[in-house]
C-alpha cells in the first residue's frame, strides 16, 4: 500500500569525489563516485570546453550553435596529478579540478592570477515534473567583477546585480525591465582585475542568468533541462573573447550585399502598389538616400505565406522590377504561421508530406497567428528545412524580391497565456527527437537558416540577405536581425541603444532597432535623434505599426526632413567604411559596434559606461537621448579625438559636455584615422565611383587603418577577388607619411584617392608621392588641404614647416 504520496525533494545534489581519471586526445574524464563525469574538452589553448553528466554516460553531442568551421587545436596540453587537485595546463590557461568535489578554478597560464573560480560549481536538482534534471553551475563573483553579454536584454549594459532568462518570446511594446525578450544569447563576457573571460552556455532549455544579485559574491547560471554544457573562452581581452566566442558559434557566412548596409524604410504596411510607388518615389523626389522597401504582411493573399494579394499587387514581378530600377530592393516578410487551409498549396504540401510540428499525443500544433489558426513547420527537420528553401524559388528567382524578413519565430502564437507552443509539441532536432522545451530556443534560428538557404540558392549569384526576429546563439552565421517591437518614447531610444550594443558584444552585429519607434508616434525630435543613433547601426531601419501615423522622413516637418536626410548621407558617405568593419567581422568576428568597455577595458571608467560606443575601429558616437538638448555630457576615452563636425581636437579619458543641437550629434574621429568615404547617392550602384575620399585625421605618431573594397555582391570576393588597403600614418610634428600595402585581385572602379588632411599642425611646403616632388598648386581647396593621388600609391610623404617658426 502506497502512504506516502509525497516526493522527496533532494534539493541541490553535488558531485562526489573524483575516483577516476581517463584522457581521450583532448577530451579529459574525470569520474565521481556517484556517478557524475566532467568531460573537459581543450578546443583551444585559450578555450575549454566543460560538460557534466549525473548518469554516468553523456547523451549524443549535438549543437545547432557551434560551427563547423571553428577553429581548434592547441600548442600545449599537459595534465599533472596532484595531491589535491588534477592541473590541466596549456600556453594560454591553468586549470585545477578538486579531486574532492570536482570545483574548477581557472588561472592564467604566464602569471598565474586567478580569473575564474567555481563557487558551489556544478550541481543540479532532480526534476520531478519532466524527468532530468535543472542543471546548475554557480561561480565566484568578485567585487569590482563586472558582466557583459546576453544578447538583446533591454538594460544597462553591465549586468553585475542583475538576473536574466533565456526563452525567446513575442514581446510587443517591451520595457526596460522586460525580461525575456526575443532572443536566447547565453554568452556572457566577465572582466575583472583587467582580464577578461567569456562563458558560454550551450543549452537551448530555458536557463538563467544570476550575476551577483542573488548572494553578493556569486553568479550563477541554470537550465530547466539538458546538460551542464560551457565553453570558458579567456581574452584576456574582452575584444578576443567576443571573437573567440563568434569564431565558436560563427561569422556570418559571407558579407551582407552592400546595399543591405543602406537605408531602408518599412512599415505595417504598405499597401497596395501605388502606396509603395508613392513612398519610393517620395525618397528620389527629396533627394533621400534610400535602398529597401518592405513589404509586411498585407501583401499576402489572407496573410498566406508565399502567396499575393493580386487586389493590391496585381503584376508583384513587374512592381519589384520597376522598383529595383529606381533603386529599391523589395524585401518581404514571411512567417512560420502556415494558415490551415486545404486550398493553399504550402498548406497541403506540408500536410502530405508531414512536415508540420505535432503535439505528444499526434495532434498536430495549432495555433492563432495573422492568418487565423495555422499549423507550424518544424524547421528542426532537415528535410523540412529544404522544403522550406525551395518555397523561395519564385518570390526570390521569378519575382525578384531582394531579402526576406522573419518575424513571429519565437514562435509567437496568440491569444494562449504562455504566447507560444506548449511544452510537449514534439520537435526532430535534427535527429535527436525532443520536446519544445528544448526547441524552442532554436526554433527561429533553424527557420531563418532554412529561409537563408532559400535566399542563398536563389538569389546566386547574388548574396542573400535576411532579417530575423528570433535567434540563439549562431543565428548571426545567416542573418541579420532588429529588436522588435519598440516604443516610440525617449527611453526606447536609449534601450536600442544598449540592445544594439549588447547584441554586438554577443556576436551578433548585423542589428538595429525600428527607428523611430514601433509602437506609438514619435515627435519629429525623437524621430531626428534616432535617426542619428541609426546610422552607426549596421542594420538601418525605420519601422513602425500601422495604426500610429506616418514615419517616413518627411512624415514630420521640413527641419526634420533636412536634418534626416543630412545624416542619411552621412550614412551613405560612411559606406566604404562600415564595409570595412563588416569585412572583419565576417573574418575575424571583431564586433562591429564596440562599447568604450569593449574598447578600453583597462580604463575602469569604461566599465559602467552605457551611451558612448565606437562605431567599427576609429569613429566614436554618443546619441543624444533627450528632448530640448543643445549638447550633452559625455566620456570621451583615452587618447585624442578629433570633433567630427568642427577638427577640434580634444583629449579623452574624461567626461566632458559636446554641443549638439539638433542638426548634430556627438560624433569623433580617433587621431591618425584615415577614413574612406563614398560620394553621396541615393542607393547603392546609382554612380560609378571613380575616386574615394580618404579623410586622414592627423597624429603624432602612428596608427592604422584599411579599406576593404570588392563588387559589392557576389561571391568573387572568397576567391581572392577582393581589394584590401592598408594603410599606415606616421606623423611628426613637420611631416606626415602615409604607406599602403594593398591585398587582393580585384581591380576596384575607383582610380583615385581624394586625401583630405585634417588638423595638419604645419603648412605643406613639398609633398612627394613614391619619392617623387608634386606640384603644390591644388593643396589647397576652400582652406582644406587635399590631393588627389593615384589608388596604387605606397607612399605619400608630406612635408612642412612648422607655422609657427
Ligand atoms: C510583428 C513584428 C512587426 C511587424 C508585425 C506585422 O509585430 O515585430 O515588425 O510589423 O508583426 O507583421
Amino acid at each position: 500500500m502506497i502512504v506516502n504520496t509525497e516526493l522527496e525533494n533532494k534539493g541541490n545534489l553535488f558531485p562526489a569525489n573524483i575516483i577516476d581519471f581517463k584522457k581521450d586526445v583532448d577530451k579529459l574524464y574525470f569520474t565521481a563516485a556517484n556517478d557524475v563525469i566532467l568531460e573537459l574538452t581543450v578546443v583551444r589553448d585559450s578555450l575549454l570546453r566543460f560538460r557534466y553528466t549525473t548518469v554516468g554516460n553523456f547523451n549524443n553531442d549535438f549543437s545547432y550553435a557551434i560551427t563547423k568551421y571553428a577553429s581548434i587545436g592547441y600548442n600545449k596540453l599537459e595534465i599533472e596529478d596532484r595531491k589535491e587537485y588534477y592541473e590541466i595546463t596549456t600556453s594560454k590557461l591553468r586549470c585545477e579540478i578538486s579531486k574532492d568535489d570536482m570545483r574548477v578554478s581557472i588561472y592564467d597560464a604566464k602569471d598565474g592570477v586567478l580569473i575564474n573560480q567555481d563557487e558551489g560549481g556544478f550541481h543540479w536538482e532532480e526534476s520531478y515534473q519532466y524527468g532530468g534534471n535543472i542543471v546548475k553551475m554557480s561561480k565566484t563573483s568578485n567585487d569590482g567583477e563586472s558582466y557583459y553579454g546576453l544578447g538583446d536584454k533591454p538594460n544597462h549594459l553591465n549586468l553585475k546585480g542583475k538576473r536574466y532568462s533565456n526563452w525567446a518570446t513575442d514581446s510587443y511594446a517591451y520595457g526596460k525591465d522586460t525580461d525575456p525578450l526575443y532572443k536566447a544569447i547565453p554568452f556572457y563576457t566577465g572582466l575583472h582585475h583587467g582580464k577578461a573571460y567569456g562563458i558560454f552556455f550551450d543549452n537551448t532549455f530555458m536557463s538563467s542568468f544570476d550575476f551577483a544579485q542573488e548572494r553578493r559574491n556569486v553568479t550563477s547560471f541554470w537550465a530547466q533541462g539538458g546538460e551542464m554544457n560551457y565553453y570558458f573562452f579567456y581574452g584576456p581581452k574582452m575584444n578576443d573573447v567576443v571573437e573567440s566566442y563568434t569564431d565558436l558559434t560563427g561569422k556570418p557566412h559571407h558579407l551582407p550585399p552592400l546595399w543591405a548596409l543602406g537605408f531602408h524604410q518599412c512599415k505595417w504596411s504598405y499597401y497596395p502598389e501605388s502606396k509603395v510607388k508613392e513612398i519610393t518615389s517620395t525618397f528620389r523626389k527629396l533627394q533621400i538616400p534610400c535602398d529597401a522597401i518592405y513589404l509586411d504582411i498585407d501583401y499576402m493573399e489572407g496573410f498566406r505565406c508565399f502567396t499575393w494579394n493580386k487586389e493590391y499587387f496585381p503584376d508583384p514581378k513587374r512592381m519589384v522590377k520597376e522598383l529595383l530600377d529606381d533603386g529599391f530592393k523589395t524585401v518581404a516578410i514571411i512567417d512560420p504561421g502556415i494558415k490551415i487551409d486545404k486550398e493553399y498549396s504550402v498548406f497541403k504540401e506540408a500536410l502530405e508530406k508531414d512536415y508540420f510540428c505535432k503535439r505528444a499525443d499526434g495532434d498536430y500544433m495549432k495555433g492563432k497567428v495573422w492568418p487565423g489558426e495555422c499549423y507550424f513547420p518544424d524547421y528542426t527537420n532537415p528535410e523540412v528545412r529544404d522544403w522550406w528553401s525551395g518555397l523561395f524559388k519564385e518570390l526570390i528567382e521569378d519575382i525578384g524580391v531582394k531579402g526576406v524578413w522573419n518575424d513571429m519565430n519565437e514562435p509567437a502564437v496568440m491569444e494562449v497565456p504562455n504566447k507560444t507552443f506548449p511544452d510537449d509539441v514534439r520537435h526532430d532536432y535534427d535527429g535527436n527527437p525532443c520536446s519544445h522545451r528544448k526547441a524552442h530556443n532554436i526554433y527561429g534560428m533553424q527557420m531563418a537558416r532554412a529561409t537563408y538557404q532559400g535566399l542563398k540558392k536563389y538569389s546566386y549569384p547574388k548574396r542573400p540577405f535576411v532579417i530575423t526576429r528570433s535567434a540563439y546563439s549562431g543565428t548571426q552565421r545567416y542573418t541579420s536581425t532588429w529588436t522588435g517591437d519598440n516604443v516610440a518614447t525617449w527611453e526606447h531610444l536609449w534601450i536600442a541603444n544598449m540592445q544594439s550594443q549588447r547584441m554586438a558584444m554577443s556576436g551578433f552585429s548585423f542589428v538595429g532597432s525600428d527607428i523611430g519607434g514601433f509602437a506609438e508616434q514619435p515627435q519629429g525630435e525623437l524621430f531626428t535623434r534616432w535617426i542619428q543613433l541609426g546610422i552607426f547601426h549596421p542594420f538601418f531601419r525605420v519601422h513602425s505599426s500601422g495604426d500610429h501615423g506616418d514615419q517616413e522622413p518627411w512624415a514630420f516637418d521640413e527641419d526634420v526632413t533636412d536634418i534626416v536626410r543630412k545624416f542619411i548621407e552621412i550614412r551613405y558617405q560612411l559606406l566604404p567604411y562600415l564595409y570595412t568593419a563588416f569585412w572583419n567581422y565576417v573574418d575575424h568576428g571583431t564586433p562591429l559596434l564596440k562599447s568604450l568597455v569593449l574598447y578600453d577595458q583597462e580604463d575602469v571608467q569604461t566599465h559602467y559606461r552605457t551611451d558612448e560606443f565606437i562605431f567599427g575601429e576609429q569613429i566614436l558616437a554618443c546619441p543624444i537621448l533627450e528632448p530640448n538638448a543643445k549638447g550633452r555630457r559625455m566620456y570621451v576615452p583615452k587618447g585624442k579625438w578629433y570633433n567630427f563636425w568642427t577638427d577640434e581636437i580634444v583629449k579623452g579619458g574624461k567626461e566632458m559636455w559636446v554641443d549638439a543641437d539638433i542638426d548634430s550629434m556627438p560624433i569623433f574621429v580617433k587621431e591618425g584615422a584615415i577614413i574612406p568615404k563614398y560620394p553621396i547617392q541615393q542607393y547603392v550602384g546609382e554612380k560609378e565611383i571613380t575616386e574615394i575620399t580618404l579623410d586622414v585625421y592627423y597624429k603624432e605618431g602612428k596608427e592604422k587603418s584599411e579599406l576593404f573594397s570588392d563588387a559589392n555582391d557576389g561571391f568573387d570576393y572568397t576567391k581572392g577577388r577582393y581589394s584590401l588597403r592598408n594603410f599606415s600614418l606616421n606623423g611628426k610634428s613637420n611631416e606626415l607619411i602615409i604607406n599602403q600595402y594593398k591585398e587582393g585581385k580585384f581591380v576596384t572602379p575607383y582610380e583615385t584617392f581624394n586625401i583630405k588632411f585634417h588638423g595638419l599642425p604645419f603648412d605643406v611646403v613639398e609633398v612627394q608621392l613614391d619619392n617623387e616632388k608634386l606640384e603644390l598648386e591644388s593643396i589647397k581647396v576652400n582652406g582644406v588641404t587635399s590631393i588627389v593621388v593615384h589608388k596604387n600609391f605606397s607612399e605619400l610623404h608630406i612635408i612642412g614647416t612648422k607655422s609657427d617658426l
